[in-house]
């Protein structure tokens, strides 16, 4: 059985098998709805049903509440049509050429960037190129089926290899083989590239970048892709982090504004009240950057790290800075729904 589903606006229109979620529906037909971690945890792929009805799935209630399902909202990533659908969705494109595809890979190099954080060098199969935009994520498979989101945090460029950045998590499954047991020459299976948080690069709105902890990862990645491809548009990047260690790649950080003129990094700790040498900025990132824009309206920004952090920058930056919803672009490092 297959149901037809309208898209507003634009018109575009696909058709949906009765067991495929509509995001996965709109993406086989190469349009990219606005998502995240395609697991009901994000709420980044949050339309609105207009006609119709569906089958919402297991989801997060922080993603989506009774109170907005009840107002015809839904996650496209979960939902599943039990009818023909017209649906609303914000910042739809054109998927182009990128396909995402599985591949395997080899873990080249593993190194600690901090006590928490492992960076995971990924070497793709000679004969295969990997095409993605700078700021996306990849899947790793795991063997039961499982799988573990990471953004990819080199630029599209450099596609021979895959850096992640990886942080540990208490109670972690992966996370913990990754810093206890993984070895160089390990293969790995991943999915990708996925996501919608990348660089506009038909925009010339200037850039605001939010990163906290290792949500660095895809702002790195857009940040020397800038870099390769000369971007003038001015940036203003913000990293945040709870104390200096966290900043792990803090000189790396610096050394772009010498590289990228256009740039100023502005490094943020939360939590450095002993660190009397520290002479940054303390506080909260989102803060930092509600503090330095009285206004963002005729901005972009793409903000990247945890749920708590995305939604008080989108709460704040355009509630409270007039920024415009389909200008802000972000990924929230949500953890994968626990099997069963
Ligand atoms: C789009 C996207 C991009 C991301 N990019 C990055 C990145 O670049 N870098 C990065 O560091 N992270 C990133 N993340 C987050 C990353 O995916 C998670 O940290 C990772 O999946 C954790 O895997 P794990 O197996 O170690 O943890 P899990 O085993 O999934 O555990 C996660 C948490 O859930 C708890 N838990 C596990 N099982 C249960 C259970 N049955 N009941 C209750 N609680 C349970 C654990 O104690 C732990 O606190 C990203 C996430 C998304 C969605
Ligand atoms: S909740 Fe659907 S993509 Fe995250």
């Amino acid at each position: 059985m297959t149901y037809r589903i309208s898209l507003q606006p634009g018109g575009h229109e696909f058709d949906a098998a009765a067991d495929q979620t509509v995001l996965e529906a709109a993406l086989a037909a190469e349009l990219l709805l606005p998502h995240g971690c395609r697991d009901g945890a994000c709420g980044a792929c949050k339309g609105q049903v207009i006609e119709g009805r569906v089958d919402h799935g297991s989801h997060s209630a922080s993603a989506l509440s009774a109170a907005e399902q009840a107002e015809g909202y839904a996650l496209f990533c979960c939902a599943k049509p039990l009818s023909d659908l017209v649906v609303q969705a914000r910042n739809v494109v054109r998927a182009g050429d990128i396909p995402i595809r599985k591949l395997p890979c080899r873990v080249h190099r593993l190194q600690r960037l901090a006590d928490d954080v492992m960076l995971l060098d990924l070497k793709l199969p000679a004969s295969e190129a990997f095409r993605f935009r700078a700021g996306q994520y990849i899947d790793i498979l795991l063997a039961d089926g499982r799988r573990r989101s990471f953004s990819i945090a080199n630029a599209p460029h450099d596609g021979s290899h895959i850096e992640l950045h990886v942080r540990r998590i208490d109670g972690g499954s992966f996370t913990a083989h990754v810093f206890e047991r993984m070895k160089e020459k390990d293969i790995l299976r991943f999915e990708g590239p996925l996501g919608s948080f990348w660089l506009r690069e038909d925009s010339q709105r200037p850039i605001v970048l939010v990163a906290g902890g290792t949500g660095f990862a895809p702002i790195k990645s857009i940040i020397e892709h800038a870099i390769e491809t000369g971007l003038q548009r001015p940036i203003s990047l913000y990293w945040g982090a709870r104390e200096r260690a966290g900043l792990y790649l803090d000189e790396l950080a610096r050394s772009w504004e010498a590289a990228l003129p256009s740039l100023r990094y502005i490094p943020v700790l939360s939590d450095a009240a002993q660190d009397l040498s520290w002479e940054g900025r303390r506080g909260l990132v989102h803060q930092a950057v509600m503090d330095d824009f009285a206004e963002l309206s005729g901005h972009e920004v793409y903000a990247c790290g945890a749920p708590a952090m995305i939604d008080a920058a989108r709460t704040g930056l355009c509630t409270g800075r007039g920024l415009p919803e389909h200008a802000f672009f972000a990924d929230a490092f949500t953890f994968s729904t626990p099997a069963g």
